[in-house]
């Protein structure tokens, strides 16, 4: 699951910055999709609070970009298809998490190189969370 490292970087969690880094990503992808009104499809398959999914969506990116594992020592594995299994996600969710993700990757001026590389990435396991055809 964890993504490739860049030859410069020990870990895609190094390059982008470390802990804080993660921190301001996730902050700033649950704000716009709190907020604007392209993510409200997105938004809707949420509960009213954000804050779980806050906490451990940032839990798990550490993770995964080759960080302390903070979600897997509380959660153990992540299983994330199952655990999205109870939302209907199809290529409008999909989308829109895409988007507002890449978003949030511009406006916390995340590495240029770093994130196509983690639009790919994040494509993938989206994708792949995917339980509707449409
Ligand atoms: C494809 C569109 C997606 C939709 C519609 C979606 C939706 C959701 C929802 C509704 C929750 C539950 C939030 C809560 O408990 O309050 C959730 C949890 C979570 N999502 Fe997603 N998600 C998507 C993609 C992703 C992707 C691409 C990742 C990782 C890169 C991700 C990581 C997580 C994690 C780690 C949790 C917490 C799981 C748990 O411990 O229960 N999600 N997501």
């Amino acid at each position: 699951m964890k993504i490739q490292e860049p030859m410069a970087h020990a870990s895609v969690y190094e390059w982008i910055g470390g802990e804080e880094r993660v921190h301001a990503l996730t902050e700033r992808f649950y704000d716009l999709m709190d907020q604007e009104p392209d993510f409200a499809v997105l938004r809707a398959v949420h509960g009213s609070q954000l804050s779980n999914a806050r906490q451990r969506l940032f839990w798990f990116l550490c993770g995964w970009m080759g960080g302390p594992q903070h979600y897997s020592q509380r959660f153990g594995h992540p299983q994330l298809r199952a655990r999205h299994l109870p939302f209907a996600i199809g290529i409008t969710e999909r989308d829109q998490w895409l988007t507002c993700m890449d978003r949030a990757m511009a406006e916390t001026q995340v590495d240029a190189a770093l994130r196509a590389r983690l639009r790919e990435s994040f494509f993938q396991t989206a994708d792949w969370m995917r339980n509707q055809g449409s």
